[in-house]
């Protein structure tokens, strides 16, 4: 979703932007832009289509200005047109604006500005901002500097809604003001320069030391300084936090996607994440957690909530954390229990799993979770996201970043992750028997079994090129291979752009298999040995009606009854979707890639979804 790049330094800015922009174009855009201050004031150049378009505009390469804003824009107020892309200016030319979220109150704002003489060109709520600013500004005295930033916090007062916002003035040429609610921001500082982005990869090559911001704190950038505020303009220390990831890791690496690259890093995102939180002979450790054994027996349950991929983490999670510490678990979709008026009270844990850790709605869930009373565990990917600054604990999945539209890595890494959250809790609770000792030996050889798994990557290419002109497929599992159905469904609908289904195999006979005809494709996985022959049964019923089959199993099943096999390595139902997603990933990314689709950057996907 629309994406956020700043620059003051001493080089041009232009091309920075520009770049920087770039490498947000994996959150979704439709338009894109910069402004930056000349030696003539403020320019702007923008355009709807891709960001590289920016280089085709005239006088862009005239640009001398060594402070900047930039912008990539999601559609949500007005239609992708150049009048609606960002940077917006005040109709003075004083201020550019730019802004991720939606201003809720915009259309009272609107009127006021109206009422005030203002004039409006866009059908964006963000042109709002600009003109409010301005609006105070011409109210405000004492020097350029000390008016922009009152007239910008009076502004940032009479907003609503969700914001990220970059400003620069024409009149104060060696500054940059940014702010923050509910949507992401970060600011990186590096030599004589500094930069914003809306996620740390977009500006790793720059720096490694970031700043982050509180809902509505507000950073007044200079190039060789950064100032912080609160909401009232008291002065707040902050501390830069050193960020591990190399620039290399938010690069192709020679891979042709990024999704590939994602798709091949599983072992090291999994090694990563299990890190020293397990070893076979001693208790599983969370230092960052602070959970005790009255807390968990006094529980009434545990509620995972996420949106989409991270969702069927959490059902993964589900499974694990009842089996093995008997605590009734329900998991939801986050724009959906936030307006269910949830049974959630503080004898109720609430993890919510993002790895962006931007999601308006998961975020928004555990709000209201908080305001309940629950404890609040988020599971992130990203250091320092909006999430993990809401809740109460946090722990991180260590994927690296994930560029790729469709997640891969994080949803491995997650459900390693919940799964040592189980243990965790299992060990605190004195649940200690085989069955555990068992899952943390297969955890530890679970990275070598992916490396193994992923050598499967041919044959699945090659049933991907039988298949890939399908209208239609459909993915069938019982147990925990339904959840990995349903993960593999939404990842083929993603990229491939093809209809796709997922059921628990026993429930096809109510009702969806009417559509079952001759030549349409179903995609099975059997892992659960308990389930396995039951599965078989219900292929055999699609067989019958003439179904193209695959199936994804570690067990030894006739395999030629299907038309094709995948056999992955055996391992702990636990884990097991760590495992059997994998040859569903990559079929989804070879028909993909055989239709000559876009795989990083699916059309109408946004990598962060930061509105609700
Ligand atoms: C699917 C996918 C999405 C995300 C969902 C939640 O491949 O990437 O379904 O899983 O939008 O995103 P996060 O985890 O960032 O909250």
């Amino acid at each position: 979703m629309c994406g956020i790049v700043g620059y003051i330094g001493t080089k041009k800015a232009s091309p920075i932007l520009i770049n920087g922009l770039i490498r947000l174009e994996y959150r979704g855009y439709d338009s894109a832009g910069i402004s930056t201050i000349e030696q003539n004031g403020l320019s702007i150049m923008k355009d709807k289509g891709r960001v590289k378009n920016l280089y085709n505009l005239d006088g862009i390469d005239n640009l001398k200005g060594t402070i900047g804003i930039a912008h990539t824009r999601w559609a949500t107020h007005g239609k992708p047109s150049k009048e609606n892309s960002h940077p917006h200016m005040d109709n003075s030319k004083t201020f550019s604006v730019v802004h991720n979220g939606i201003i809720e109150n915009y259309n009272e704002l609107r009127n006021f500005l109206l009422d005030n003489g203002y004039t409006f060109y866009s059908q964006t709520d963000t042109e709002v901002i600009p003109n409010l600013v301005h609006y105070y500004y011409k109210k405000e005295t004492g020097s350029n500097q000390a008016k922009f930033l009152n007239a910008f916090k009076k502004a940032c007062n009479d907003l609503n809604g969700s914001f990220a916002i970059e400003i620069i003035c024409k009149d104060c040429p060696d500054i940059m003001i940014v702010t923050r609610k509910d949507s992401p921001l970060v600011i990186g500082k590096g030599e004589n320069e500094n930069y914003i982005s809306s996620d740390i990869p977009a500006i790793l090559s720059f720096t490694r030391n970031f700043y982050l911001l509180n809902d509505l704190e507000i950073a007044v950038l200079s190039r060789d300084n950064i100032d912080f505020y609160d909401k009232d303009l008291n002065a707040i220390q902050k501390n830069a936090e050193i960020i591990g990831w190399n620039a290399l890791s938010a690069e192709k690496d020679g891979y042709e996607d990024f999704m590939l690259k994602e798709i091949y890093e599983q072992p090291t995102a999994i090694r990563e994440t299990i890190g020293a939180k397990l070893s076979e002979n001693s208790k599983c450790e969370f230092s960052e957690l602070n959970i005790t054994r009255d807390y968990l027996l006094n529980l009434n349950k545990i509620y995972i909530v996420a949106c989409g991929t991270a969702m069927h983490a959490g059902l993964a999670g589900k499974n694990v954390i009842e089996k093995l510490c008997k605590i009734p678990t329900e998991v939801d979709i986050a724009s959906e229990f936030r307006y269910r008026e949830p049974l959630v009270d503080e004898k109720t844990l609430c993890i919510f799993i993002s790895q962006s850790g931007e999601t308006a709605d998961t975020i928004a869930a555990l709000k209201l979770c908080k305001k309940k009373g629950a404890k609040t565990l988020a599971i992130s990917n990203v250091i320092g996201s909006s999430i993990t600054r809401e809740a109460d604990f946090s722990i991180y999945t260590h994927a690296g970043p994930e560029i790729a539209v469709a997640s891969t890595k994080a949803y491995t890494s997650q459900v390693i992750l919940i799964t040592l959250l189980a243990i965790y809790f299992a060990e605190i609770l004195d649940i200690s028997n085989s069955e555990i000792k068992k899952l943390k030996k297969d955890i530890l050889e679970l990275p070598k079994k992916i490396e193994e798994t992923l050598k499967l990557s041919e044959v699945v290419k090659n049933f991907s090129k039988e298949v890939y002109q399908e209208k239609d497929m459909f993915f069938l599992g019982r147990g925990i291979d339904e959840t990995v159905a349903k993960e593999g469904s939404l990842k083929l609908k993603e990229i491939s752009y093809i209809h796709a289904e997922s059921y628990p195999a026993g429930e096809l006979k109510h009702g969806p298999i009417a559509l079952i005809e001759n030549g349409i494709t179903v995609i099975s996985i059997m892992t659960d040995k308990k389930l396995v022959e039951k599965t078989v049964s219900n292929i055999q019923e699609v067989i019958t009606r003439g179904a193209k089959t695959l199936v994804v199993t570690n067990q030894n099943i006739k395999e030629d009854m299907f038309d094709m096999t995948i056999k992955i390595p055996e391992t702990n139902t636990f884990i097991s979707p760590i495992l059997s997603i994998i040859p569903l990933q990559l079929f989804s990314y070879y028909i993909s890639k055989e239709k000559g689709l876009d795989v990083d950057k699916p059309r109408n996907l946004a990598k962060s979804v930061t509105v609700e």
